[in-house]
């Protein structure tokens, strides 16, 4: 059993992470109107990643005989001022996820909720892995600079990160 605090700080989670899945989407339908596929097939993935992400607390307040609540979910943006900027602002959504999966644990320490504690391990992880690999894109697309052929090397080589995504999703779930 967790706290009604706990129960709706959770939920606040849900829509932080039900938020994201459609800003992705959003950003996914983008770049696919952009001709950018390698980026948009990412996006995709992304997004069905925090949906999961969110579903996976749903499960969990159900599971400590809470209340999982479906969220309205603001509406996202539908136009990006150019791929590096729609990365940036990626990296900073992501940021803000890691700061609330931060106070959550804050909020289990201060409840002495370890089973909750136990379950947010995960997504501790799990945001680290994100940031590090908005990181590395941002990285890259510095790397390769606003040339006549950029938005062609960006777009292929999103597309590769993409795919070795998707191999280590593979391997994990045969684990
Ligand atoms: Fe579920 Fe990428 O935050």
């Amino acid at each position: 059993m967790i706290s009604k605090t706990m129960e709706s700080a959770l939920n606040k989670q849900i829509e932080l992470e039900a938020y994201a899945s459609f800003l992705y989407l959003s950003m996914a339908s983008w770049c696919d109107k952009e001709g950018l596929n390698g980026c948009a097939a990412f996006m995709h993935r992304q997004s069905d990643e925090e949906r999961q992400h969110m579903l996976k607390i749903y499960h969990y307040i159900s599971e400590v005989n809470g209340h999982g609540l479906t969220p309205a979910i603001a509406q996202p943006p539908h136009e990006f001022e150019s791929i590096n900027k729609m990365f940036e602002q990626v990296y900073l959504h992501e940021q803000k996820v890691t700061k609330s999966i931060h106070s959550l644990v804050e909020l289990s320490n201060k409840e002495d909720d370890y089973t909750t504690l136990n379950f947010l391990q995960w997504y501790i992880t799990e945001q680290r892995e994100e940031e590090a690999l908005m990181r590395s894109i941002l990285d890259k697309i510095k790397l390769i600079g606003t040339g006549p052929m950029s938005l062609y090397y960006i777009d292929n080589e999103i597309q590769k990160i993409n795919k070795a995504e998707m191999t280590a999703e593979e391997v994990e779930k045969e684990a």
